[in-house]
């Protein structure tokens, strides 16, 4: 096979992707999905790399999923948190990615609290670097597998030159100002062609982001009324202590969704989406999280194979024996 080549050799947000290169990615999403399907065949493209998943903050999905991703593409994987390494002992950020590097690594998957550690790493040192998450900044692989899941429902085989996201409103909904998913979504969403807005109290919008592109929508039902898609994002219950909204209920009532919000509106196929990890009963009640509009458990299905594509273009032989990923 001849994956295609990003432009990039590091994934450290979408900022620096190309439209193309999201194309790539989702191709090779496709090919991995549909024609690399033999277990044997996966395992030969990363086989004999070593990926180190570095996760100085806590995560169910990514965590996990790149795991599993580069299980099945036949790396080896090595798991390092904060506290049982020896970060916790003062070692600072860069020794500890040194000594990583010493022991013959091809990758770092980082997840960190500080925005941009994985650029100020890539600067410094030699491995292929991932960006899992970098505090308020970007989470690239989410936006990859949130605009994937997208993909999937709008994307037309028989409109090549279109990406399907053309003329589509994709709303993100609450807490944009803490939101590194919301800005890499704003990234990927507007280079695929869709109109992007917010709708979130305005002590989360934050100043400025109007000049990325965005509207910016008032109330839930004007958002459900005029969107193809919502994305749902987490209130960061962690950081309520600093009383961004009054309470949570306040945020329910203002900004929750639910089946009679869905109900009074116009577009009753609208899509949900949400990041997880959920605050059922907060951004969305029980029974929307699992309604037909929602795509959450999809999300989490197509992050697993989105990691592999990931991983695959920026680790992976170029001389297996499958087929090319086709034009889309
Ligand atoms: N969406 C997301 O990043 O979830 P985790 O924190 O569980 O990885």
């Amino acid at each position: 096979m001849n994956l295609p080549r990003l432009s990039v050799r590091h994934l450290l947000g979408i900022r620096e992707l190309t439209r193309e290169d999201i194309l790539a990615i989702f191709r090779t999403v496709r090919w991995i999905r549909d024609e690399c399907s033999n277990q044997a065949d996966r395992r030969t493209i990363l086989a004999g790399r070593t990926v180190v998943n570095l996760f100085i903050e806590d995560s169910t999905r990514t965590r996990n999923s790149f795991q599993l991703a580069e299980s099945r593409l036949g790396a080896t994987a090595l798991n390092v948190t904060g506290g049982g390494s020896s970060l916790s002992k003062g070692e600072t950020l860069l020794d500890t990615v040194r000594v990583i590097e010493a022991m013959d690594i091809d990758a770092i998957v980082l997840r960190h609290s500080a925005a941009c550690a994985p650029h100020f790493l890539a600067s410094r040192c030699s491995s292929v670097f991932i960006n899992a998450g970098d505090g308020r900044h970007e989470h690239p692989t989410q936006a990859l597998l949130d605009t994937f899941t997208l993909f999937e429902r709008w994307s037309d085989a028989s409109r090549p030159d279109a990406t399907g996201f053309e003329g589509k409103r994709v709303t993100i909904v609450g807490d944009i100002a803490h939101g590194r998913v919301a800005i890499s979504n704003i990234h990927a969403l507007t280079k695929l062609g869709a109109r992007v807005a917010v709708c979130g109290p305005p002590t989360l919008i934050p100043r400025g982001i109007g000049d990325m592109g965005v509207e910016i929508i008032p109330t839930i039902e004007e958002a459900i009324e005029g969107s193809d898609a919502l994305n749902m994002l987490r209130i960061q219950l962690e950081r309520q202590k600093q009383a961004f909204v009054p309470s949570l209920a306040e945020y329910r009532h203002l900004f929750g969704l639910n089946r009679h919000r869905i109900a009074r509106a116009r577009r009753k196929d609208v899509i949900i989406l949400h990041p997880g990890p959920v605050n059922r009963g907060v951004e969305l009640d029980a029974e929307t999280a699992d309604s037909p509009n929602s795509v959450i458990l999809d999300q989490v299905a197509n992050g697993l194979i989105v990691r592999m594509a990931v991983l695959a273009l920026l680790l992976g032989r170029r001389d297996s024996r499958t087929e090319t990923p086709k034009e889309l």
